[in-house]
């Protein structure tokens, strides 16, 4: 069954030049981009999409990062499309993420590490809500 997963090319990816790149990545694997958008996100956007990390240190050097700057919001649709674009993206810590995945090929640190990925598909129908509010999911 067809499935929908919400990807965001983050602040440092974008001015890297990047989205050409990243978007190849998911169209070769197989992927279909559904829709996609360039975007700059208000704190109020990224402090719900990134409400799980309230309580932690980082959580507002999170937030002035990813409002920084465009990102490039999308939604890839296919076969198990959540699991398969975390697979492209790799761990969350690029140092940790093996070459081949997008984090371990173009990131350094945690805290730039260049794309997000929905990584279930509640979260998934949840993001794809948020950012973009006429789609059903
Ligand atoms: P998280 O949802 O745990 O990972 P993922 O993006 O792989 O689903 O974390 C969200 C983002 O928070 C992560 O992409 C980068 C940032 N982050 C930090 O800046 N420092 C950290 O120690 C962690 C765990 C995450």
């Amino acid at each position: 069954m067809s499935e929908k997963a919400f990807v965001m090319i983050k602040p440092d990816g974008v001015k890297r030049g990047l989205i050409g790149e990243i978007v190849g990545r998911f169209e070769r694997k197989g992927l279909q981009l559904v829709r996609a958008e360039l975007m700059q996100l208000s704190s109020e956007t990224a402090r719900i999409h990134y409400g799980h990390l309230q309580s932690k240190p980082f959580f507002q050097e999170l937030v002035d990062y990813i409002t920084s700057g465009f990102v490039f919001a999308m939604i890839v649709e296919g076969k198990g499309a959540v699991k398969n674009a975390r697979a492209l993206i790799g761990p969350t810590n690029p140092a940790e993420a093996p070459p081949g995945t997008i984090r371990g090929d173009y990131g350094l640190d945690v805290e730039a590490n260049i794309i997000h990925g929905s990584d279930s598909p509640d979260n998934a129908e949840r993001e794809i809500k948020l950012f973009f509010r006429s789609e059903s999911a």
